[in-house]
């Protein structure tokens, strides 16, 4: 498929059934997180894979987090989560190795976490896989990306599911990106999408 017609149709979903990318193709599909804008050269970027029976001890430990975090949590909610953590072809775990005290700013560091994890769903899709890219209040619970190998100053930057997208799986409807474009010509810019 043209790269452009790859980035043009890529959309997230959790209708994921198995396989999970495995091996060489996974290797490929990670190593696109090499080709991030990561300013420093910092490489913040860390890739936990959870799959087969570690899944449910990964939920296990999410509804710990979900608890630990609301203890009024409802039980609809925790069913749910456990659930997809443990039926997920895959879960790759996003992780921050982060330097607070460096000179390039944090934000600088989360947004290349960021970019480097767009480079992995767009590779997922371009190799017949798909993903979805969820967080959550226990994606920022230090004590969950403790557990994970992530101790403060470290974190988390969420989780992608993984898997192939069932048939007929597609994402929202878009917009066309006018309304997010606008020329400076000197004065502030206003956006169609900010009008009321
Ligand atoms: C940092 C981050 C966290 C997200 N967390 C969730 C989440 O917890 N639950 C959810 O349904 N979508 C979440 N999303 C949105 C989905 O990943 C996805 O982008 C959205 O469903 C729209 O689908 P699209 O990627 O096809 O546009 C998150 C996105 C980002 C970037």
């Amino acid at each position: 498929m043209p790269s452009l017609d790859l980035l043009l149709s890529r959309f997230s979903t959790d209708a994921l059934a198995e396989p999970a990318p495995q091996g060489a193709v996974l290797d490929t599909i990670l190593s696109t997180a090499m080709r991030a804008p990561d300013h420093g050269r910092l490489r913040p970027w860390r890739y936990v894979i959870v799959q087969g029976d570690a899944r449910p001890a990964l939920a296990r430990r999410i509804v710990a987090s979900m608890k630990r975090l609301d203890p009024d949590v409802a039980p609809a909610k925790i069913e749910k989560r456990q659930t997809r953590f443990s039926t997920m072809p895959m879960i790759i775990v996003l992780g921050m190795h982060l330097r607070p005290g460096d000179k390039i700013p944090l934000i600088e560091q989360e947004l290349a976490v960021g970019a480097a994890a767009m480079n992995i769903l767009n590779a997922l899709h371009a190799t017949g896989f798909g993903g979805v890219w969820v967080s959550g209040d226990v994606a920022y619970d230090p004590e969950l990306a403790a557990e994970l190998g992530f101790p403060a100053p470290h974190g988390l930057a969420g989780f992608l599911f993984v898997g192939t997208p069932r048939p007929g799986a597609r994402g929202p409807t878009r917009r066309a990106v006018d309304d997010y474009v606008a020329e400076w010509t000197g004065t502030p810019v206003r956006f169609g999408a900010d009008d009321a």
